[in-house]
Parts: C-alpha cells; structure tokens; sequence
C-alpha cells in the first residue's frame, strides 16, 4: 500500500486519534459478536507500547444524526478495557468543551473513548468543522476503520485534511489482502452475494472480474423476480429491480456464469418451530417467504465452489439466526472450507454465521468490512483510504 501506516511514525508523548469500526452486532446491551474489537488491538498496543495517549472514536448504527442511547459505545468500552487490560474512559460526547478537556489532560498510556460519532448529523454529512474539530482533540489522525472506509464521513475522510495521518495495521491488512485478489486472483474466482442488505449495485462491476457469481440469500429473490418468477412474501429489492434484469441480459453470454438458487426452503414465519418446506423456485406459495437455499442449490453453488482457487463471500445463504434456517449457509461454510481455494469471507452478517456455525477459522482471511471490501473488490478508490498520506 503507497499510504503511510503507523509503522512510519512516531507516537512518543502524542495523542493519537484512532478511527475504528465498532459497528458490533448488539442484544439488549450486550455485544454478540466482537470480531471488530478485537481487530484493532495491535494498532491500539502498538500505539500505546510506543509511548501515545489515544482518542479512540466510532459510529454505532444508524441513529441519523440523533442521540440514541441504545446505541451508546458504552458496552464497546467496557469490552475495550476488558481486552486491552487497562481502563478506556468513555465520554458523553465526541466534541465540546468537557471532551476536549479531556483530551488535553491525557498522559501516555492514557485511553479515552469518545460517543458515537453518528450522534451528531455533521459526521455523515463530512462536515469540515466538524472534522476539525474531532482533530483538535489531536496531533495524529490513524484510520483503522476498515469497515467504513467506503464513507465519505467527517471521521474517515476528512480529518486528514488537518493532522499528520497514517493507517493503522488492520486497515493496511485489509487492504493488502483485498489487493491481492482485485489485482491477481488466481483463477477460476467465485464470488458468492447473500444477505439480506441491497447490493446489486456492486454487481455489476465485481461480473467483469470473476468467472463464477453466485448468488444466494436474500439477494436472489430480486433476480428471481426479475426472470419473472413469482416470489410470494420474500425479500425484493425494487430500486433493484431493472438493474438485475440487466444484470441477467448480461450474463446471458454465459461470462461470467451466474448460479441463482433453484429451490428454496419456504416458510411463513422466520421461527425456529414455524413450519417450512421445500419448493423449487417456480414453486414459491403466494404467502410464503424463501428463507434459506434449498438441497438442490446447495449441491450446485458447492460443486461451483469445489474447484475454484479464490473464493470471495459476502453475506449468509438464509435466515442463519434461526438453526432451523442456518443449513444453506453451513453446507455452503463447508463447501469453501473444503476447497481449498483462497477464501476471504467480509461482512457482518456472514462473518456471525461462520463463527456461530464453526468455521472461521477453516478461511483464509476473515475481512471486518462488507460494503467496504465489497466496493473495494470493484475496483473503487475508497475515500477513507484516498485521505491517508501517501508514503
Ligand atoms: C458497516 O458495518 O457496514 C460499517 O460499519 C458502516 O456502517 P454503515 O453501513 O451504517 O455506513
Ligand atoms: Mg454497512
């Protein structure tokens, strides 16, 4: 990577302000899942090691500019401290007054972790003074928002514009990985699309890159739609819609070839104990909701997996929170653990899966971004990776 990374500067006696992506998946206050977390401890103890007092800052979901307090960074902090074994200063705000007197009376060795950074309307908007100042609480701005490297926000794109800047070492990974199969995929390359979230827009330039695209979950509904299907009570993406049609004009040639689901797990409730079944996809009941890809699709997206050499996976097969809903999503776990291909797994979603159903660590690369590596993997200069220094 040509950006700096904190390898190239010096900490000694600085605060540093950090930007990390603990958008964590939370339950009635507690953190379910803390993969986010925990990726970014080298950065912070390496900072710390070196003599820095950090500003540590994020957002939490998407409270629209709004004071929310269930998606306070409270709980983060407290995981925070746990891990890196020293207490982490929550503030109640990110900026003003108490915040910055905070900040000004921190000694090396010191971490504060400030509010949510979506509190405050001016983040998404990437107001400057805004950004400057969350800088004011510095003299170094570290980005190691992976995660949220595809926003143009006050905290991830604009603070360089006023403190020296560098990486930090899970965003400079990230990126080291993501590079190598944008650049140099060994072939064939199988990118599989699933979850729930509208993504179709990514699809178009991630086709001319692969050999195989699969698509699954709750994405697969749009285009089944759009072969004219009828898809009774699931999932539809209607600012989709035409773009999946061209989507499947394109691929009519054959390249890149694209796997749909033939049949579907349908049910008419997301409950463990609510009845289902199997219908292939012409099949879908007018009340029903597919729910989780069928044996059939299964045995298919496998095979196409089965001889691949790089593997890119973003979003579950189904409703995987519900066991009864999870097998889609663990046979397809399974098929890229066995095939030995390069395999990089990115977004929230089905990261949670793997490590619920057991196979993270049969992966090559676990990435901490979904929309991030996504629009990477199209070839798209991320804005929070543009603003870092060049080395
Ligand atoms: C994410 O989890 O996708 C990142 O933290 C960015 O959040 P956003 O999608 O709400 O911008
Ligand atoms: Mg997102």
């Amino acid at each position: 990577m040509n950006k700096k990374s904190i390898r190239d500067i010096n900490p000694k006696g600085k605060r540093v302000f950090v930007r990390v992506d603990f958008n964590v998946p939370l339950k009635d206050g507690e953190i379910t899942d803390d993969t986010r977390i925990r990726a970014v401890l080298p950065t912070l103890t390496d900072l710390l090691s070196r003599g820095a007092a950090l500003v540590v800052a994020s957002h939490l979901g998407r409270p629209k500019g709004q004071v929310k307090r269930e998606l306070s960074l409270e709980p983060a902090a407290d995981r925070l401290s746990g891990l890196l074994g020293r207490p982490v200063t929550i503030l109640s705000d990110c900026i003003g007054p108490e915040v910055e007197a905070a900040a000004r009376d921190m000694k090396p060795g010191d971490v504060i972790m400030l509010e949510n950074l979506r509190f405050h309307p001016e983040e998404e908007k990437g107001d400057e003074g805004f950004a400057k100042q969350l800088a004011g609480l510095a003299d170094i701005y570290v980005n190691d928002a992976f995660g949220t490297a595809h926003r143009a926000h006050a905290s991830t794109a604009v603070m360089a514009k006023f403190l020296p800047s560098a990486a930090g070492l899970l965003l400079e990974r990230e990126v080291q990985v993501l590079s190598h199969i944008l650049e140099d995929p060994e072939r064939p390359y199988v990118a599989m699309l699933g979850g729930i979230k509208g993504k179709i827009g990514v699809l178009r330039n991630l086709m001319k890159r692969v050999d195989t695209l699969i698509i699954g979950g709750g994405q697969a509904y749009t285009f089944l739609k759009a072969k004219g299907l009828d898809i009774g009570k699931s999932v539809f993406d209607e600012e989709s819609f035409e773009l999946a049609k061209e989507i499947l004009a394109e691929a009519e040639g054959g390249r890149p070839q694209l796997l749909l689901p033939v049949d579907v797990v349908v049910t008419g409730e997301l409950k463990q104990d609510a009845p289902r079944d199997i219908a292939p996809v012409e099949k879908i009941p007018p009340d029903q909701m597919g729910a989780d890809i069928g044996p059939e699709t299964r045995k298919r997206f496998a095979e196409a997996l089965t001889g691949a050499k790089t593997i890119f996976w973003n979003g579950p097969m189904g409703a995987f929170e519900v066991p009864a809903l999870a097998e889609g999503t663990r046979a397809i776990a399974q098929a890229v653990a066995e095939s030995g291909a390069y395999s990089v797994i990115g977004g929230g979603d089905v990261v949670a899966a793997i490590e619920q159903l057991g196979f993270a660590d049969r992966m090559s690369h676990v990435c901490t971004g979904g929309g991030a590596s996504l629009e990477f993997l199209e070839g798209k200069q991320l804005p929070g990776i543009a603003a870092i220094e060049d080395r």
